[in-house]
């Protein structure tokens, strides 16, 4: 393996060469992988030009997969691609692009808010894999942050505050912020909150803020009280300089740690132009389900 590893931005991420995903990883591979996830937490594979069989199999070298909701019944989403991956595109079934202001639009408009991947479920999470088969000419990047950063340049007294504290994680939450509305009372039902300490550990020991805009209150604390503490810790994370975004090329892979990033869509032409994304996210242990029960 001729691995060659490029920092694209002083605190956040690493663009790599030389993995090859034609093939299961064997040992090597995932050791190799792994560390350089626990170093960096974002790490783009660039040109692996996997097929959907080829992603899912690597991202399973590395963990179980967490299927994505299936709420094709519904709300009118239907899957486009294979199975156990998410649809991150803005394509509909046919693969023709999603009209503006439709309700899947909509709901897609939450991934502009900074937020790690199902942090409002109670899956043990891992990472997350999207592959990029088709990228608009301009625009579409995603951002990310590193959090262990935002963790170590907190105020002392900001990191005493915190110690100790959980938060709750609420899907409808971001969604909401985001403009998505039509939110049934079985959808509520069948994705409840999670709560989750606001500080863990990374994979590489090193302590990381676990927020995001599903947070939604911090238990035992007022609600209003607890929101105002997420939004400012938020606000904190976010700042520009905290922020690598990443520039699209057909074939990346990109690889985040939930646990210790931040990432978020940007704008795009998205009425011009297609955006083939599908991702699988992957939990630290089994079993292999979604995180909800909102099924056929
Ligand atoms: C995601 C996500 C961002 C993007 O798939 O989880 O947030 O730029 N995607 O598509
Ligand atoms: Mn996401």
């Amino acid at each position: 393996m001729n691995v060659k590893v490029e920092k694209p931005h002083p605190l956040c991420g690493a663009i790599v060469t030389g993995i090859d995903l034609s093939q299961v990883p064997n040992e090597e591979t995932v050791n190799t992988v792994e560390d350089l996830m626990a170093e960096h937490a974002v790490l783009c594979i660039r040109g692996s030009r996997a097929t959907d069989e080829q992603h899912i199999a690597f991202s399973r070298a590395f963990g179980p997969l967490e299927l994505p909701p299936d709420m094709k019944i519904k709300s009118g989403f239907k899957p486009r691609i294979g199975y156990g991956l998410y649809d991150a595109s803005n394509l509909d079934i046919e693969g023709n692009i999603v009209i503006k202001d439709s309700p899947r639009h909509k709901y897609s408009k939450g991934n502009e808010l900074f937020h790690a991947d199902s942090t409002f479920n109670s899956l043990p999470t891992k990472w997350s894999l999207l592959l990029a088969h088709v990228v608009p000419p301009e625009g579409g990047d995603t951002q990310f942050i590193d959090t262990r950063e935002v963790y170590d340049a907190l105020p002392e007294e900001m990191k005493q505050k915190i110690d100790g504290l959980v938060a709750e994680h609420n899907i409808w939450h971001s969604r909401a912020r985001g403009g998505f509305t039509t939110v049934t009372d079985e959808m509520k039902k069948a994705m409840p909150p999670a709560r989750h300490p606001v500080v863990r550990e990374s994979a590489n020991g090193r302590k990381a803020i676990y927020l995001g805009a599903h947070a939604a209150n911090i238990v035992g604390m007022d609600p209003e009280e607890g929101l105002a503490l997420i939004d400012e810790i938020n606000a904190f994370a976010t700042q520009p300089h905290f922020i690598y975004a990443h520039k699209w090329q057909d074939g990346d892979l990109v690889i985040w740690d939930n646990r210790c990033t931040l990432h978020r869509a940007t704008a795009f032409e998205d009425q011009k132009y297609k955006r083939d994304m599908r991702r699988t996210t992957i939990n630290e242990y089994g079993p292999e389900i979604a995180s909800t029960s909102l099924s056929s």
